[in-house]
């Protein structure tokens, strides 16, 4: 009965909507009453994005954007457990008339409340109902707001840690733990409607990374294949980019994350194109690497075939409770036999002396010849983040159903790697080894990223662009052969 009242109001008073659109409210609230349940008893505290410091618009974090779906800046979240029982409290901020005339009204608290099912109130009541709480002696969980996980080491002067410094100096011996990890376990396994959403964001992605790759000229600047990528997103409906598009041709193809694209490609390039679009806060992450003048040189194709050979062998091994240490083994397991194979590196175990300030840290692998030519991770979660959860390129865990991540091996080669290592008689040796062999195929970059589904059998293939190499050399064979159609058909008299 309440629930037709319900809807017979919100049919007679269309509102606009709150909440981030695709996740029904309902799974908002399921999402905080899973947090509860990990929670014996205590209150977790947690501040969303404040006001955009650019001009590039409000985007909320994700934890917060989670567990409330609510895209305002300048609000916090509260939920309390006590005695079993847990209620959950919106704190928003008002914002002046005459920002609002640039950055629109926010919506009215009471449809807040009613679409997000939480208590609203204003963000001046924070400090006090926290206080109180704190009086109790319950523990509280804090959830940070860094902008992004990556930054996590260095957040200390957010809104969060401010206002954290400053309930600790009030309330000695206040237990403050760390809410993220319960909610990073949550938000690792992905509902159906997050499913939907992010298959939607690769979708969107996959055909305007195929078409671009198809476009694809010498000649063209890399800011070219950059526009027409991110031009499709829009144009199917996406948010946007997720991230900041990396298309690096010749020598660029070798730095991951190169995002200047200014450079004019020419014939005998590769070029790395790692791209997603944003399709409701969910963001895809897919890499092609492609000739620009549509046909590898052998050393191109050799490089790309065994960065693929690495990438379909760990992809095989996912399956539900597989460690990721079996997963990262097994694509750098590949790598290192066929970098020895092609003389790049001593062998498949050879180690050197690293020029990373850590040294070989905690990490053996880093220290390894192969790891020289792939030394970023083979892949990560993906969702409301571009790196989201899990992360299974640190320490372990497995694999579970729902997970939804990427696979991305590389092997980068210039003679950067060999001009920067410490000179100490272990190097030299390798120098002397390989230099040749890294000349030959200096500036060849090639990573090669997918996204998948952990299912219960194994695991789902979601981006599925061209990329074996025939299927890659096709695109261009297939788009020459249609323009020669065309000029055909052009040239030939009407009937
Ligand atoms: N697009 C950044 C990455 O692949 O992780
Ligand atoms: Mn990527
Ligand atoms: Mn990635």
């Amino acid at each position: 009965m309440r629930l037709l009242t319900m809807s017979c109001l919100l049919f007679l008073l269309p509102e606009a909507a709150v909440l981030a659109q695709g996740i029904p409210p309902a799974e908002y609230a399921a999402r905080r009453d899973s947090l509860a349940a990990r929670i014996d008893s205590g209150f977790v505290v947690g501040f969303g994005a404040p006001d955009p410091t650019g001009s590039h618009g409000f985007s909320q974090l994700p934890g917060f954007r989670y567990l409330t779906g609510f895209l305002e800046p300048n609000a916090a979240f509260v939920l309390v457990k006590r005695a079993g029982k847990a209620t959950g409290t919106l704190y928003t901020s008002a914002r002046d008339p005459r920002r609002a005339l640039y950055d629109g009204f926010p919506p009215d608290s009471a449809a807040v409340s009613r679409q997000t099912g939480l208590a609203v109130r204003s963000l001046p009541a924070l400090r006090p109902a926290v206080d109180s709480l704190a009086r109790l002696g319950l523990p509280v969980y804090h959830l940070r707001d860094f902008a992004s996980a990556d930054a996590a080491e260095q957040d200390s002067l957010t809104r969060g840690a401010r206002f954290f410094a400053g309930l600790l100096g009030h309330h000695n011996g206040l237990e403050v733990r760390d809410a993220h990890p319960i909610v990073d376990s949550l938000r690792a396994t992905k509902s159906p409607a997050e499913l939907a959403a992010l298959r939607k964001a690769i979708d969107i992605t996959v055909t305007s990374l195929t078409n671009t790759m198809r476009s694809a000229r010498p000649g063209m600047y890399e800011y070219e294949l950059e526009a027409m990528v991110e031009g499709g997103f829009r144009r199917a409906g996406a948010d946007g980019p997720a991230f900041g598009s990396i298309v690096g041709s010749g020598p660029n193809s070798t730095q991951y994350h190169y995002v200047q694209n200014d450079r004019r490609t020419a014939a005998g390039d590769v070029v790395v194109m790692d791209v997603g679009a944003s399709y409701r806060g969910y963001a895809a992450d897919v890499t092609r690497t492609f000739p620009v003048n549509g046909k590898f040189t052998p050393e191109q194709r050799a490089i790309y075939q065994l960065v693929r050979d690495a990438q379909a062998a760990s992809e095989r091994v996912v399956r539900p409770g597989v460690s990721f240490e079996t997963w990262r083994d097994t694509a750098r397991a590949v790598l290192a036999h066929g970098l020895a194979k092609l003389g790049l590196i001593e062998s498949p175990d050879a180690t050197f002396d690293p020029p990373w300030a850590v040294g070989c840290g905690a990490n053996p692998v880093s220290c390894t010849q192969a790891f020289l030519y792939m030394a970023h991770g083979l892949g990560h979660g993906i969702g409301l983040e571009v790196h989201d959860l899990p992360r299974p390129y640190r320490g372990s865990g497995s694999f579970q159903v729902g997970h939804t991540f990427t696979i991305e091996p590389g092997v980068y080669i210039s003679t950067r790697l060999l001009d920067m290592l410490p000179d100490t008689p272990k190097n030299r040796k390798m120098i002397a080894k390989v230099r040749k062999t890294v000349e030959r195929y200096r500036n060849i970059g090639v990573r090669i990223e997918d996204d998948y589904v952990v299912t219960k059998d194994g695991v789902e293939w979601l981006s599925r662009a061209p990329r074996e190499v025939a299927e890659i050399e096709a695109l261009r064979l297939v788009s020459s052969r249609t323009r020669l159609t065309q000029q055909i058909r052009k040239s030939s008299p009407q009937r």
